[in-house]
């Protein structure tokens, strides 16, 4: 079972999702696992001939140049690294209510027609059925009650996993770190032990 832990952390030892994915790698002991740092890894954009390049490639069924292949090769080694995987975790706080820039354009690099989803008689089909995705993600608030509607990071998240088929998405969360209501290490203890729970469920 391939694992692929992909991460944006750029508070570094100080990110509280960061304790969240320690939690896992400690879950999981000596299961390989391969790791995708996307601040140092940084997803290409969608730019003028790379995103030619994807509609023609994947729309048209067109063969690329050279220089169309280059502009979205870095896309293509994302998602072959994506596709490979059986369980994917991903690890990001929130940002202004979303998902940060970075981790969205990393969606955008892997959400590839006819890679990981497609289309079938006029609907969505997922192409990465079977496989388990895990989001772990840290935010200053808490998005409860009146709140609910401002999120949109676990939720846009849940949304890609699904449009790819992902047979079981899960999400710990450690909300509220600046919202002055408990103390940060007991909301990410709580998280940690939920994300424990997860490892023990999946690597049995
Ligand atoms: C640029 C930036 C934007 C943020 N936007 C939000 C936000 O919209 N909502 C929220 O609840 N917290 C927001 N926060 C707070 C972080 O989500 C919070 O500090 C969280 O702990 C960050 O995760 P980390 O500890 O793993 O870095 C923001 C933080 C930064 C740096």
């Amino acid at each position: 079972m391939k694992t692929l832990m992909v991460t944006y952390l750029p508070r570094g030892e100080r990110s509280y999702t960061k304790k969240l994915a320690d939690a896992f790698l400690e879950g999981i002991k000596n299961q390989p696992i391969e790791s995708l740092d996307l601040l140092k890894d940084i997803p290409g954009f969608f730019m003028e001939t790379s995103l030619e390049a994807y509609i023609q490639r994947n729309y048209m069924g067109q063969k690329l140049d050279a220089v169309h292949q280059k502009a979205i090769a870095t896309m293509d080694r994302m998602t072959a690294q994506f596709k490979g995987a059986d369980i994917v975790v991903l690890a990001t706080p929130m940002h202004n209510f979303s998902l940060p820039g970075c981790v969205k354009t990393y969606f955008d690099s892997i959400l590839l027609k006819s890679e990981t989803w497609d289309i079938q008689d006029g609907k969505f089909i997922g192409l990465m059925t079977g496989k388990k995705a895990l989001i772990l993600l840290a935010s200053g608030g808490i998005y409860e009650g009146p709140m609910a509607s401002w999120e949109h990071a676990v939720s846009l998240a849940r949304v890609e996993f699904q449009l790819m088929g992902f047979s079981d998405i899960r999400a710990v969360t450690a909300s509220g770190m600046n919202a002055g209501k408990r103390q940060p290490e007991e909301i990410v203890a709580e998280a940690q032990e939920k994300v424990r729970a997860i490892t023990r469920e999946w690597y049995k």
